[in-house]
């Protein structure tokens, strides 16, 4: 019910308020170490809430408790972990972490994200709030409180991987940039999307970076799957060296991450080339495997201009002499 719920976001607002505040403290140096590292000064903290969890195991959970929250609340907040060999006790289940609050998209905190900071640390790099009421990783985008008018406005949406990716974007002046929090861009960021970008059919734009790793190549071809789904035109920026948003920021400054988001590339020639990979193109018999895996994913096109631009592109990337449409149909045929 709404008290409940209500309880729930005070919570939230004031243990984001807690782990600010912890990122004053003399514990902390080593995150305020990091974010300096990352080009990141204390206006651009403060801008985005960034916080420090301490390395103990209770400092939250005094806290909460000291402001009269219940362990039946605390429970329900998903920022503690239950002990198993200390009768069912409450710790607090970000330690020694940088955190980003995570806000819905009117700014209130739904839940946290957190990267580790200490070498001894054996968590993984990343952890988020678990599944609650309040924090479902399927519908939230990080940053969206933030990049909502700019969206609106340019009626372009960047997706990049990261909280330290948004963060960098936005300081660059790409003011458009969210994040899913470690999860892939799937069904429900698309509505949410297509919402904020008034996706009628008549345009718009969606441009997702994702690192040149593996997993980053993973994700383009999950975020192409799902591409149906958009009327809105659909591209990838991938640094040259496969640098995300953040690295790129702090080896090249703030025009190199706007020329990334510039130099998009749509996200089928992506998808397609990425798919080329599996293809030994020195030979004629794998052209034509190549070719026929791809012809389905032209031949669906729905641009017909665009269509018959990419069908004389495919026969230039497959190192193939001419590729007409009748090639492509029958392609698809076969
Ligand atoms: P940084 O050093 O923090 O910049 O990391 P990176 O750029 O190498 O991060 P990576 O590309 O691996 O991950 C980007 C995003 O993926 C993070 O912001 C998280 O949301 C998510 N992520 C990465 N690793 C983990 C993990 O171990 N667990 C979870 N839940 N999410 C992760
Ligand atoms: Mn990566
Ligand atoms: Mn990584
Ligand atoms: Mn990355
Ligand atoms: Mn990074």
């Amino acid at each position: 019910d709404t008290g409940k719920r209500q309880r729930l976001l005070d919570a939230h607002k004031i243990a984001s308020e807690f782990y600010r505040d912890q990122l004053l403290t003399p514990e902390a140096a080593v995150g305020r170490a990091f974010l300096q590292e990352r080009g990141f000064d204390r206006a651009a903290a403060e801008h985005f809430g960034v916080g420090f969890a301490p390395q103990g195991w209770d400092g939250l959970l005094s806290h909460l408790t000291g402001k009269g929250f219940t362990l039946d609340e605390l429970k329900l907040t998903g920022m503690f972990s239950v002990s198993s060999n200390n009768a069912g006790r409450l710790y607090d289940r970000f330690r020694g972490r940088l955190i980003w609050p995570i806000r819905g998209i009117t700014g209130e905190t739904v839940g946290f994200g957190a990267r580790k900071l200490f070498e001894d640390d054996p968590g993984p790099k990343y952890l988020n709030t678990p599944e609650t009421s309040l924090y479902k990783k399927s519908q939230v985008l990080y940053g969206i409180d933030l990049a909502k008018r700019d969206i609106a406005k340019t009626r372009q949406l960047v997706v990049v991987e990261g909280y330290t990716d948004v963060m960098a974007c936005h300081l660059a002046g790409v003011g458009t940039a969210v994040a899913t929090c470690g999860t892939a861009f799937g069904a429900d960021h698309i509505k949410i999307a297509r919402r904020l970008l008034s996706d009628d059919g008549t345009g718009g734009e969606v441009i997702f970076t994702f690192d040149g790793d593996a997993a980053g190549q993973k994700a383009a071809l999950r975020a192409f799957e799902e591409d149906q789904r958009f009327n809105s035109q659909t591209y990838v920026a991938v640094g040259a060296d496969g640098a995300d948003p953040c690295e790129l920021r702090q080896s090249a400054g703030d025009q190199a991450v706007q020329d990334l988001i510039a130099t998009r590339r749509p996200l089928f020639e992506f998808a397609i080339k990425a798919s080329f990979e599996q293809f030994d193109l020195s030979t004629g018999e794998g052209q034509m495997k190549a070719l026929r895996h791809a012809a389905p994913i032209v031949a669906n096109i729905r641009d017909v201009s665009l269509r018959s631009i990419y069908t004389r592109e495919l026969s230039r990337w497959l190192g193939m002499q001419f590729v007409g449409e009748d090639q492509v149909v029958r392609a698809v045929a076969a």
